[in-house]
């Protein structure tokens, strides 16, 4: 077994007094309840424009809250402090919802759709499908604000929601998977780089057609 430094130690103990005091765990069941609301406006919108239709708007959705150990690691990283109030102040990305459509034009429609309902505010939005990131990366982000109900008080929760497609989604995860292979060499890691950027495009591209192809069969459906 690995020997671990004292301060290692020290360190992971002072983590695990960190989440496991009442305060973090109560801030945990805020962010989970503010996810579930807004995974319920999304189904809800999901059930109703799939209402007479062949197609369903989102084909999944999956929720997470962030572990503590990437919670840590973040504010860590970040230099902020570790407390559970820090937590909240800082970071918009502890309760993250991932919405995965078949087409672009899926994506906005419920984009636009959730963003304009009345006890929503949208904090900040990042279009990396309009400006993709410089490796090929493509996703609607979107943090939301979202009120919560409690016992004796009302708190406003952020959410991250990431809508991405299909396409995009097989894209992310095989870069992901990349992104930590230390074992590649420099070299190969250019031409994997070179060759899935390529992937993003020939991916938009496709994206794009199907698309289109979508848009002709429910024309020539509502035209029989
Ligand atoms: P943070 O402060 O760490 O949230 O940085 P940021 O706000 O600049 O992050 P951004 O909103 O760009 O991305 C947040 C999340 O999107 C990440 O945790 C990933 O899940 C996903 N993501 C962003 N960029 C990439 C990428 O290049 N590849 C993959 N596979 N996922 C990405
Ligand atoms: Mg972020």
């Amino acid at each position: 077994m690995e020997e671990l430094h004292p301060l290692k130690i020290l360190s992971s103990i002072t983590d695990e007094v960190f989440t496991e005091t009442h305060p973090y765990t109560e801030l945990m069941m805020r962010y989970n309840c503010a996810m579930l609301e807004i995974k319920t406006k999304l189904d809800v919108l999901n059930n109703q424009l799939s209402l007479g239709n062949d197609n369903n708007p989102f084909e999944s959705i999956s929720c997470r809250i962030k572990s503590p150990k990437s919670i840590i690691e973040k504010l860590k990283r970040k230099g902020y402090p570790l407390t559970v109030e820090s937590i909240e102040q800082n970071l918009s990305d502890v309760a993250g919802i991932r919405v995965i459509c078949s087409f672009p034009d899926d994506i906005y429609n419920l984009a636009n759709r959730l963003c304009s309902q009345d006890d929503i505010t949208l904090i900040e939005k990042k279009d990396y499908i309009k400006n993709p990131k410089e490796n090929g990366y493509r996703s609607l982000h979107l943090i939301l604000e979202i009120p919560i109900f409690l016992l004796n008080e009302k708190k406003l929760m952020r959410v991250e929601v990431q809508f991405r497609t299909i396409a995009m989604d097989f894209w992310a995860s095989l870069e992901h998977k990349v992104r930590y292979k230390k074992e590649i060499a420099e070299k190969n890691d250019a031409e994997i780089s070179k060759e899935l950027k390529q992937c993003a495009e020939e991916i938009s591209q496709l994206d794009l057609r199907m698309q289109d192809i979508r848009r002709k069969i429910d024309f020539y459906k509502n035209n029989a």
